[in-house]
């Protein structure tokens, strides 16, 4: 019994909040998901209990986004800047991402998220690009959320590797350096196939991007809000939703009052 209600309970969809406006809701959104350190740190625990109730938190976002009809979520979980840290916390950061993949992959095959991994998956332990490589076979197909972790990803990095591989091909005599616009960029880019966020939210209250999709978030609108990312609920998302609703998109232009 206790089983069944489980089931029920996990299965239950999150409706949308009445005051935002289904027909207007990004299409893509992106979180950097920074304070995982101080909330720890206020709470006198260790900064990797941080990271752990962090993943409580991503969880939580994936689940409303997917309920609310948000057709993709990115996440910064690792940067290429990451590595500079204490090896024990790097250390505890790769064994919590196979933790939590293996443990998850499961409910994402049965939610029908789409997952994916951005970076340079390279330098990852062999475990992780394990889980990672069958987790991204494994739900490919799936309809519902698509789902990237941004994991060794550095949006430097990531635009260096788009001009060699265009240069490669130019070297070979595939390419016309003339024939070189920004849809050909784009389709370079580990995000390749997925539309620019509409919404960049970034917890903790640091104004800056850190190296993140430094291409792709040119016309997003920036939310960001103090609470720490392992404090990312319900009404954080909302708010950021409202935040976002509020906002006169122009992509350079004027607004349709022509004011
Ligand atoms: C973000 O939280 C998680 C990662 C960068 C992996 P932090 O670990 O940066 O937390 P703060 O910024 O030190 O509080
Ligand atoms: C950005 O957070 C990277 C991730 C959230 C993975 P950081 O905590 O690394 O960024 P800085 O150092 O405050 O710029
Ligand atoms: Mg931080």
């Amino acid at each position: 019994m206790s089983r069944a209600l489980a089931t029920t309970t996990a299965s239950k969809r999150s409706p949308l909040p009445a005051d935002l406006d289904a027909t207007r809701l990004p299409a893509h959104v992106a979180v950097i998901m920074d304070g995982n350190g101080r909330w720890a740190s206020r709470r006198g625990l260790p900064r990797v209990m941080g990271h752990r109730e962090g993943v409580e938190a991503l969880k939580r976002t994936l689940r409303l986004c997917s309920d609310w009809g948000i057709g993709a979520l990115t996440a910064y979980a690792f940067s290429t800047e990451n590595w500079n840290r204490p090896g024990e916390e790097v250390g505890f950061l790769m064994t919590l991402f196979e933790r939590v993949l293996a443990r998850e992959l499961e409910a994402l095959e049965q939610e029908q998220v789409r997952i994916r991994f951005l970076g340079d998956l390279e330098p990852l332990p062999a475990g992780l690009r394990e889980l990672i490589a069958n987790a991204t076979a494994r739900t490919a197909h799936n309809s519902g959320i698509h789902f990237n972790v941004c994991t060794n990803y550095g949006g430097r990095a990531e635009l260096v590797r788009a001009a060699r591989l265009l240069a490669e091909r130019v070297a070979a005599g595939e390419l016309d350096p003339a024939s070189i616009n920004e849809d050909l960029f784009a389709a370079q880019l580990h995000t390749a196939g997925e539309r620019d966020p509409d919404l960049l939210i970034r917890t903790s209250g640091e104004q800056r991007i850190s190296n993140f999709l430094l291409w792709q978030l040119a016309y997003a609108e920036l939310h960001i809000t103090n609470v720490l990312w392992p404090d990312f609920d319900e009404r954080a998302l909302h708010a950021a939703l409202l935040d976002y609703q509020g906002r006169q998109r122009r992509f350079g232009g004027v607004d349709a009052a022509g004011a």
